[in-house]
C-alpha cells in the first residue's frame, strides 16, 4: 500500500510517500522557522499563509521523488490533529480533495500517534508492536506527554506538562538569551564548552494535589514555566557587563539551562518505567538534542531497557510519521473521515 502523506499542524509544510507503512519513497519537509523567527515564535495566521504558498509545490515534489504515478497512490493522508487549526485545515483540505481526485480513500491522522510511531521508521529499526508494551516520550515544541504504549492504537498517558513545552522553555530561554529562533539548535550550539553545573537551574516537579494533573501521577508531569521564570531573574540579577563577559558566561548559562530541562525530561521517563514496560521510546523535535539523547541512552542502559530514538530525519515534524501510520492501518477513514473537521485539541489516546 502506497500512501501521500501531508503535514501542516504547526510551522513544518510537509509532504511524504511511504509504502507498507515503513519504507519512505520521499520526505519533504519545508520549515517555515525563518518566516516567523522575527516574532520570536509560530504566528498561526502567519503559517497558515505559508502553507497555502508551500504545499503544492511540496506535495509535487513528494510525489516526483517518490518516483511513483499519481494513480499508483493507494491513499492520501493527513493530520487533522492536534495543531493550529488554520494549518491543519490547508493539509486535510488538500488531502480530501486530492483524494477525491485520485478516487482513493482520505486517512485522517493523529499528529501524537504519528510522533509515537517515528522511532520504529527507518531501514533495519525494529517492529513497533514487538517494542511493546514500551514507554514513550514525546518531546517538542507544542508538546511534552509521556506514554504508555501497549500495542498500535492502545496508548495511555502517564503524564504530560502542565503548562510550557520542553522545547517551547528552550525557545523562550533562546528569546531572553537574544539567541534567536528556534531555540533548541541554537541553546544546544551556544552550551559546547560551557558547564552545565555552574548554574543549578529547578528541576521543577508538579505537587500532587495540583488541580491540573488531572488524576495523572504528579511524578510523571512536567512543568516548565517556572524553569523560564528562573532564568529570567537570573539574568536579571546577574545581567551580562560587556561582550567579553558574556563570552565567557553564556555557554555555561545555556548548558546549565538545558540540563535542567533534559534532567526534568529523563527523571520523569525513570518513574514511568515500571515492570509493565519493557522498552523506552522518544520522538518529537526536542528529541534531536544531542544531550537529551545521550541522557536517554545513559537511562536505558540503567534501567536494562532497550531504547528507541526517532532518526534525525523523522524526530521533528514531517509527513512519512503519517503516511506511515496510515500505512499501518492507523487512521480514520472511509466516508466519515472525508466530513470530519480539524481537531486543534485532539489528544494522544483519540481516534
Ligand atoms: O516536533 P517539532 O518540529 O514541532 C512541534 O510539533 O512542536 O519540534 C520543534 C521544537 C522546537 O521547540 C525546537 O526548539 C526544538 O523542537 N528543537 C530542539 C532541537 N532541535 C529542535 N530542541 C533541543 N535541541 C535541538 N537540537
Ligand atoms: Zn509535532
Amino acid at each position: 500500500m502506497i500512501v501521500l502523506g501531508i503535514e501542516t499542524s504547526c510551522d513544518e509544510t510537509a509532504a511524504a510517500v511511504v509504502r507498507d507503512g515503513r519504507e519512505t519513497l520521499s520526505s519533504e519537509v519545508y520549515s517555515q522557522a525563518s518566516r516567523h523567527a522575527p516574532f520570536g515564535g509560530v504566528v498561526p495566521d502567519l503559517a497558515a499563509r505559508c502553507h497555502v504558498e508551500a504545499l503544492g509545490g511540496i506535495i509535487e515534489r513528494a510525489v516526483a521523488k517518490a518516483d511513483v504515478a499519481w494513480s499508483e497512490l493507494d491513499a492520501v493522508a493527513a493530520t487533522y490533529g492536534p495543531g493550529l487549526s488554520s494549518s491543519l485545515l490547508i493539509g486535510m483540505a488538500a488531502a480530501k480533495g486530492l483524494a477525491f481526485r485520485l478516487d482513493r480513500p482520505f486517512i485522517a491522522v493523529n499528529h501524537l500517534q504519528a510522533h509515537l510511531y517515528s522511532p520504529f521508521m527507518g531501514a533495519g529499526r525494529a517492529d513497533f508492536e514487538q517494542a511493546c508494551p514500551f514507554v514513550a516520550l514525546i518531546v517538542s515544541g507544542g508538546h511534552t506527554l509521556l506514554v504508555h504504549v501497549s500495542g498500535l492504537g492502545r496508548y495511555r498517558v502517564l503524564g504530560r506538562t502542565l503548562d510550557d513545552a520542553a522545547g517551547e522553555a528552550l525557545d523562550k530561554a533562546a528569546m531572553l538569551l537574544g539567541l534567536g529562533y528556534p531555540g533548541g539548535p541554537v541553546i544546544q550550539r551556544a552550551s559546547e564548552g560551557g558547564d552545565a553545573q555552574r548554574i543549578r537551574f529547578p528541576r521543577a516537579r508538579p505537587r500532587s494535589g495540583n488541580p491540573f494533573l488531572k488524576g495523572l501521577r504528579a511524578e510523571c508531569c512536567f512543568s516548565f514555566s517556572g524553569l523560564k521564570t528562573a532564568l529570567l531573574y537570573y539574568m536579571k540579577e546577574h545581567p551580562f557587563a560587556n561582550d567579553s563577559d558574556r563570552a565567557e558566561r553564556l555557554p555555561s548559562i545555556a548548558a546549565s539551562y538545558q540540563e535542567a530541562v533534559v534532567a526534568a525530561l529523563v527523571d520523569r521517563c525513570e518513574r514511568a518505567l515500571g515492570p509493565d514496560a519493557t522498552a523506552l521510546a522518544c520522538g518529537g523535535g526536542v528529541s534531536l538534542n544531542a544531550r537529551l539523547r545521550a541522557a536517554l541512552t545513559d537511562l536505558a542502559r540503567k534501567k536494562g531497557v532497550p531504547l528507541y530514538l526517532a532518526e534525525p530525519a523523522y524526530c521533528g515534524d514531517n509527513a512519512a510519521m503519517v503516511a506511515a501510520l496510515a500505512g499501518a492501518g492507523q487512521g480514520r477513514r472511509g466516508p466519515e473521515a472525508m466530513n470530519l473537521d480539524a481537531n486543534p485539541v485532539l489528544d494522544v489516546s483519540e481516534f
